[in-house]
C-alpha cells in the first residue's frame, strides 16, 4: 500500500491510484459493490508503520513501532514518543485514515454512489436490475432511486451517508430520491476541485450555507399556490403526479394512473395516512386494467358452507391461535392404555375448541377475522352459526381490516365489552382475473380505498406499485403543502441564476464556493438532458440565456429534445420535495466536507468488557 502521489494528478485520481485497484473514476459504468476505501492499519498493518515512519524520516527504513526512536535515531526524543504514542492509542483490529486520504476516500465513494444512480434520472432515464445472490436470486427491476440504493451493500462511510439521505428522502416524501444523491454527488465533486484549490473545507462550508439560503428564498420566491380554487389544485395534483409517473414504468400511461392516485388521495381529505389506500397486485391483464375500488379488499377465500354475501356486517378482527388447546401432539407424550382413551382425549379437545368458538360467538359478531389457522372443526361451528371465518388473513392484511373497518385486533375473548368490532355495509365475494377475493364496502372509514393492479408480471407490479407509490406520497405531502414549483429543470435553473449573483456580489474565497454550489445544481437538468441523449451543454446554455428573462418558465422538453415551456407542458413539482432534495444533499455534502479522519472500529471483544 505505497502512498507514493503521482505529481500533477487530481486528488481524486490520486487516492483511486494509490490504492492501487482499477476503478479510474471517470464517470464510466461504476461497479456496484464498491471497493473499500484506501485503508491503512494503525498498528497491525505494516504498511502503515512504514507510512509513518516515512513520514517523519523519508530515509530511514521500515522498523516496528517499538524500536521508533532507533528507527528515526534523527527525530528529537519526544516526537519519537509521541509518535510511539500515537500508533499505541488505538487497538489492533482498528484501522485509520487521515487527513487528505481520509477526506479523498470519502470523496471517491460518494461520487461513485451518485454516478451510480445518476443514468435513472429524469423521464428518459435507464431502469436497473437488481439480482440478489441469496435463496431464490430474487430479481427487481427498478427506476427508483432508493430502491436501488438500499440494496447495495456498501463499506465506504461516506457513501453510507447518501445512501441514507435517500432512504429519508423516501420515507418523508417519497419522491426525489436519485435527485438528492445526484445532487449531494455534485456538490463533492465540485468541492473536490475547490479543496485541490487549497480552500480550507471550512470555507467551503460557509459559502455552501449562503449558496443554500439564497437558493431556499429564490424558490420560495417562485411558488404557485392554488389552494383557493379548487379545479386549478386539482389539475396542479394531476401535473405533479404525472411528472412523477412519467419517470417510471407507469409513464405509458401516466394520465391514468395520475387521475388514479389523486381521486385516491382526495378521498383522504387531507390526511397523510397513506394505510388507508391499498394496494392490491393482481398478476395478469395489463397496466391499463387496473381500476380503483372504494372499501376494502381481502385476498383470501370466503371457506364451504359459509355464507357469500353478508349486510351489516360486524367483525371481530383477531390474532389467536384456535388450537391452544389442543394437545400439542409433537410436544407431549400421551400413553393410553385403550383406544376409547383417545376417543376421550378428542372429545375433551374438541369441548375447549367449541367453548372457545362459542366465546367468539358471543361477541354478537357475523364475520370472524383471524391472522392464524381456524382448522376444520371450528370453521364447522362457525358455519352452523352462519358466521363467516376467514382464516390466515396476511399480517398487514388484518391491520388494515381493522383501521378501515374501525375495529381492534383482538386476542382474548374473555370480556365481550371491552372488544371493539369492526363495521362494514356490505362483504360479498368477488372476482378479479380468475382468482375470488373478499370484499368489504361502506366501511367506517369512508375514505379508505383499494387500487387493484394489474400487469403482466410480478416484477412489473412491483415497480408499479413502488411508482404509484411515489406519487400517492408526493400527492398528500402536496395537499398539505399546496405550494407548486414547474419541473425539468425549472427549479435548479432559478436557483442556479440567484446563487450566481450571490458569487459575483461576495467577496473573498467563499465566493468561489458559492459559484460552485451553482454549477453542482446545473448539474441535474444537464443529466435530464444527458439522459435522454440529448446535447446537453447546448441546452443547458439556451436554458441560461432564456432564464435571464423576467417570469421565465422555460425547462427541458425531454420529448422534442429543446428547451421548453413548462407552465404550456403541464410539467410541475411539489416544492416539498425540491426543498428537501436541497436541504439534504446540502447537509450530507457538508457533513462528508467535514471529515478529516475515518477509524474503523471493531466491535469491543468479550475479555475488554470484563
Ligand atoms: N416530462 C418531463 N420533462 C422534463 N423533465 C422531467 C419530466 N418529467 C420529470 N422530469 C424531471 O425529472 C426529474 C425527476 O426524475 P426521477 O423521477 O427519475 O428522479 P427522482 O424523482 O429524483 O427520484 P425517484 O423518482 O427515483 O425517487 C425531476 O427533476 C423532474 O423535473
Ligand atoms: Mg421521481
Amino acid at each position: 500500500m505505497g502512498c507514493t502521489p503521482a505529481p500533477a494528478v487530481s486528488g481524486l485520481f490520486w487516492a483511486v491510484r494509490a490504492e492501487g485497484a482499477e476503478r479510474e473514476h471517470k464517470g464510466g459504468p461504476q461497479p456496484l459493490a464498491l471497493p473499500p476505501p484506501p485503508i491503512s492499519k494503525a498498528r497491525s498493518s505494516a504498511g502503515a508503520r512504514e507510512r509513518e515512519t516515512l513520514a517523519l524520516s523519508p530515509e530511514s527504513p521500515a522498523s516496528p513501532p517499538a524500536s521508533a526512536a532507533a528507527a528515526a535515531p534523527d527525530l528529537p526524543p519526544l516526537l519519537c514518543l509521541v509518535s510511539a504514542q500515537m500508533e499505541r492509542l488505538l487497538k489492533d483490529d482498528a484501522i485509520e485514515e487521515k487527513g487528505e486520504r481520509a477526506r479523498m476516500a470519502s470523496f471517491v465513494g460518494a461520487m461513485a454512489i451518485a454516478d451510480l444512480v445518476k443514468t435513472t434520472l429524469g423521464p428518459k432515464g435507464m431502469d436497473k436490475i437488481l439480482q440478489s445472490t441469496g435463496r431464490g436470486r430474487s430479481v427487481t427491476v427498478t427506476n427508483d432511486g432508493a430502491t436501488i440504493l438500499k440494496s447495495l451493500h456498501i463499506d465506504n462511510p461516506a457513501a453510507k451517508v447518501l445512501v441514507d439521505i435517500s432512504k429519508v428522502q423516501d420515507d418523508e416524501v417519497g419522491d426525489g430520491t436519485t435527485s438528492v444523491v445526484v445532487l449531494a454527488g455534485e456538490l463533492l465533486r465540485e468541492a473536490e476541485k475547490l479543496v485541490n484549490m487549497k480552500i480550507h473545507p471550512m470555507t467551503i462550508i460557509a459559502g455552501f450555507r449562503m449558496a443554500l439560503e439564497c437558493a431556499r428564498n429564490a424558490l420560495l420566491q417562485r411558488t404557485m399556490d392554488n389552494k383557493e380554487n379548487t379545479d386549478k389544485f386539482r389539475a396542479d395534483l394531476m401535473n405533479i403526479a404525472m411528472t412523477t409517473l412519467s419517470s417510471k414504468i407507469l409513464s405509458q400511461d401516466k394520465e391514468y394512473f395520475a387521475e388514479l392516485a389523486v381521486d385516491a388521495v382526495l378521498r383522504l381529505k387531507g390526511s397523510t395516512n397513506l394505510e388507508a389506500i391499498q394496494i392490491l397486485k393482481k398478476p395478469g391483464g395489463s397496466l391499463k386494467d387496473s381500476f380503483l375500488d372504494e372499501g376494502f379488499i381481502l385476498d383470501k377465500k370466503i371457506g364451504i358452507g359459509q355464507p357469500k354475501r353478508i349486510e351489516n356486517a360486524k367483525i371481530l378482527v383477531a390474532n389467536t391461535a384456535m388450537d391452544t388447546d389442543k394437545v400439542k401432539i409433537y410436544g407431549a407424550r400421551v400413553r393410553v392404555d385403550s383406544m376409547s382413551k383417545v376417543a376421550d382425549i378428542e372429545a375433551a379437545e374438541k369441548q375447549k375448541m367449541r367453548e372457545k368458538v362459542q366465546k367468539i360467538i358471543a361477541h354478537g359478531i357475523n364475520c370472524f377475522v383471524n391472522r392464524q389457522l381456524i382448522y376444520n372443526f371450528p370453521e364447522e361451528l362457525f358455519a352452523d352459526a352462519g358466521i363467516l371465518a376467514i382464516e390466515h388473513a396476511d399480517f398487514e392484511g388484518i391491520e388494515r381490516l381493522a383501521l378501515v373497518t374501525g375495529g381492534e385486533i383482538a386476542s382474548t375473548f374473555d370480556n365481550p365489552e371491552s372488544v371493539k368490532l369492526g363495521h362494514c355495509k356490505v362483504i360479498e365475494e368477488i372476482m378479479i382475473g380468475e382468482d375470488r377475493l373478499i370484499h368489504f364496502s361502506g366501511v367506517e372509514m369512508g375514505q379508505a380505498c383499494t387500487i387493484v393492479l394489474r400487469g403482466a408480471s410480478e416484477h412489473v407490479l412491483d415497480e408499479a406499485e413502488r411508482s404509484l407509490h411515489d406519487a400517492l406520497c408526493v400527492l398528500s405531502q402536496t395537499v398539505n403543502d399546496t405550494r407548486v414549483l414547474f419541473g425539468g429543470g425549472w427549479p435548479e435553473m432559478v436557483m442556479a441564476k440567484e446563487v450566481d449573483e450571490l458569487a459575483r456580489k461576495t467577496p473573498g474565497k467563499k465566493s468561489h464556493a458559492i459559484d460552485a454550489f451553482s454549477r453542482a445544481l446545473q448539474a441535474i437538468p444537464t443529466t435530464i438532458a444527458d439522459n435522454a441523449g440529448l446535447d446537453s451543454a447546448e441546452l443547458i446554455s439556451q436554458l441560461r440565456a432564456e432564464h435571464h428573462k423576467e417570469n421565465c418558465t422555460a425547462g427541458i422538453d425531454v420529448i422534442t429534445g429543446s428547451v421548453g415551456d413548462m407552465q404550456k407542458l403541464g410539467i410541475q413539482e411539489s416544492f416539498k420535495v425540491k426543498q428537501a432534495i436541497l436541504l439534504s444533499a446540502t447537509e450530507a455534502a457538508e457533513m462528508i466536507l467535514r471529515v478529516d479522519e475515518i477509524i474503523t472500529c471493531a466491535p469491543r471483544r468479550r475479555e475488554d468488557r470484563m
